[in-house]
């Protein structure tokens, strides 16, 4: 009989504790194991120990083979090469370890050691403007880092660092007090479909009346100007009329969040505007410990290596020579208090790449003042959608598109597909289900490319049921449902006794390495790599089909139950998995 593994021990993790025990002057040394093509795994520690040793590399691992305990995990070891082992595992090990693995709900994923607080600043569109494609990216690569982090046991905080304050702010509030009838609902002309829709339309409205009067009309301006001042020192009227327009904005988002499925806390939106009134301080601690000079009136902070194409140096404005505060003097404000009110140990930014050269220099300004250890924030930048000409995404109108369009669009194309593959359905069943193929289709595309590269925004190729792609992994999933029903009362067991065919060896050994994935996804912040095992574990499950019958299985009921078991298993990972880049896997497609 198969021993039975501990919950978070992985096939991967058993033959590595079985190297290090076997080489005890190797003391800590990493095996550097590895899946292989030639075997199961690959383990090439042993050159570097050789070398450290100054030994001979092959005898080392011959000793090495030699002192390997003959249990149950390990079915072979070779010597190859100038000393690398080749190593293959038993089915049981394989099976067994899976099975302590199934038998858990976190399916073997361990805690982090030593998980802290991370503050997440995502999702930050700006009041009284449309959101656009950038939009989506920093809403769904957030979304999934937030999950990905809270599974790991991390205390996260979000933050949405929305554009509410600012000099245009002025000038729509001035306008309303000019045209108190603007934001009425009752003057609504051509309100989209839904309450935000319709907000949008108001506010859109608004901005461009109020900025043809500003640019046309030098008295308004000055007005608007004066209104600012009003806002900023918060005169009560002014302010309450800047909620109004800030208020219209969240309903606007709350409907796009949740055409995008992703959950935005009313809580967590914690604007430029809620960091008003630090401002001050920050100024007076910035001028009085010399981070930041008066120049010109304003003040700044400069830095030696970022300079202009004039090569004068660029300073980072905290304050303006007028006296107001713009991006840079809320950013730090905002810093100040995730680290120091909201003790977080670390600070990200889910933010465009072309913001890069900001969060540098504030970074670098909250270091110099001391409210920010080192290390301890981090932009992760990402880049820009591009349109199928390969230059950022625009409208035939050169206007940048709106974000809800876009999702409106993948959402009939999908529907087109699913009415297609099952045209027994209701129209509110291909409803419901173009809805989480569309969406998901859209945000695996984003979550799949790496972060900081551009993608191309394709729609046909997003909803392709072939290919790296959602569709594709809903099916991998909704398939092994389907199998699920038609087997009746057939339970999924694992039999660690059974010998495994090669396309469910390979299965398994790639659901072995789900928690080590997680693992590294959670520690270098890079989604992409979870939709990449994801995939694979897609292409996997669809070999293991090709090869493997579940259901009139060749060996008999126990095999039956051990295929149907692996299937279970995969559809289970594909499911968490995908639940936490943001995905819905429905049962049936
Ligand atoms: N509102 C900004 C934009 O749409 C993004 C804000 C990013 N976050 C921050 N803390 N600056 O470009």
């Amino acid at each position: 009989m198969a021993s039975v593994p501990s919950l978070a021990a992985t096939v991967h993790q058993r033959v590595a504790d079985a190297l290090s025990a076997a080489l005890p002057e190797a003391g800590a040394a990493d095996p550097l194991l590895r899946r292989s093509d030639r075997a199961d795994f690959q383990a090439n520690g042993v050159l570097g120990l050789a070398k450290r040793l100054k030994g001979n590399p092959r005898e080392l691992a011959a000793k090495v083979v030699e002192a390997l305990p003959s249990d149950d995990v390990l079915a072979g070891v070779e010597v190859s090469g100038p000393g690398f082992l080749n190593i293959t595992i038993t089915d049981s090990a394989i099976t067994s370890t899976l099975a302590a693995r199934a038998a858990d709900d976190r399916l073997g994923v361990p805690y982090a050691e030593n998980p802290g607080t991370t503050v997440i600043d995502y999702a930050q569109p700006n009041v009284a403007k449309e959101m656009h494609v950038g939009h989506l990216r920093s809403t769904v690569i957030g979304n999934a880092i937030v999950q990905i982090l809270e599974h790991r046991g991390e205390t996260v905080i979000r933050r949405h660092h929305i554009g509410d304050w600012g000099t245009q702010f002025g000038m729509l509030v001035q306008y309303l007090i000019e045209h108190p009838h603007e934001l009425d609902h009752e003057s609504d002309a051509a309100a989209g479909d839904g309450e935000g829709e319709a907000a949008m339309a108001r506010l859109n409205r608004l901005y461009k009346a109020s900025r043809v009067l500003f640019d046309s009309d030098e008295e308004f301006k000055e007005r608007a100007r004066r209104r600012l001042v009003d806002l900023q020192a918060g005169d009560a009227e002014t302010r309450a009329l800047w909620h109004k327009i800030v208020d219209e904005s969240k309903i606007y988002f709350q409907g796009v969040y949740h055409k995008l499925d992703v959950e935005i806390r009313d809580a967590d939106v914690v604007g430029e505007s809620a960091y008003n009134d630090d401002l001050m301080n920050v100024v007076k601690d910035l001028e009085e410990s010399g981070v930041a000079v008066r120049s010109e009136g304003a003040l700044c902070v400069f830095f030696d290596d970022v300079k202009g194409p004039d090569g004068k140096p660029t300073p980072l404005i905290v304050q303006k020579s007028n006296g107001g505060f713009g991006y840079a003097a809320t950013d730090l404000a905002a810093i100040r208090d995730r680290i120091g009110t909201l003790k977080a140990d670390s600070l990200l930014y889910v933010v465009d790449a072309r913001q890069a050269l900001h969060f540098r220099m504030v970074f670098e300004t909250a270091r110099r003042a001391g409210w920010l250890p080192d290390e301890a924030a981090k932009q992760l930048p990402f880049g820009t959608v591009l349109g199928k000409d390969g230059k950022p995404f625009k409208t035939r109108a050169g206007e940048t598109v709106r974000l809800i369009d876009l999702l409106d669009e993948a959402i009939e194309r999908a529907a087109v597909v699913v009415a297609e593959k099952a045209p027994e359905l209701t129209p509110s069943e291909v409803a419901e289900r173009a809805a989480q193929v569309g969406i998901g289709a859209v945000k695996y595309a984003d979550l799949s490319t790496s972060m900081s590269r551009d993608y191309v925004f394709d729609l046909d190729r997003m909803v392709s049921l072939s290919g790296d792609t959602s569709v594709y992994l809903q099916y991998a999933y909704a398939r092994v449902q389907s199998i699920k029903r038609k087997a009746g009362g057939i339970e999924p067991v694992a039999h660690p006794d059974l010998p495994l065919a090669p396309a469910e060896r390979a299965l398994g050994l790639h659901l072995d390495d789900f928690a080590d994935t997680l693992a590294s996804v959670a520690e270098t912040y890079e989604p992409h790599k979870l939709a990449g095992y994801l995939y694979q574990l897609a292409s996997h499950l669809t070999t293991f089909y090709d090869q493997c019958p579940v259901l009139k299985a060749e060996g008999g009921p126990t095999m039956v139950e051990n295929r149907l078991f692996l299937c279970d298993l995969t559809a289970r990972t594909l499911r968490q998995g995908m639940s936490l880049l943001g995905i819905r896997t429905p049962e049936r497609l």
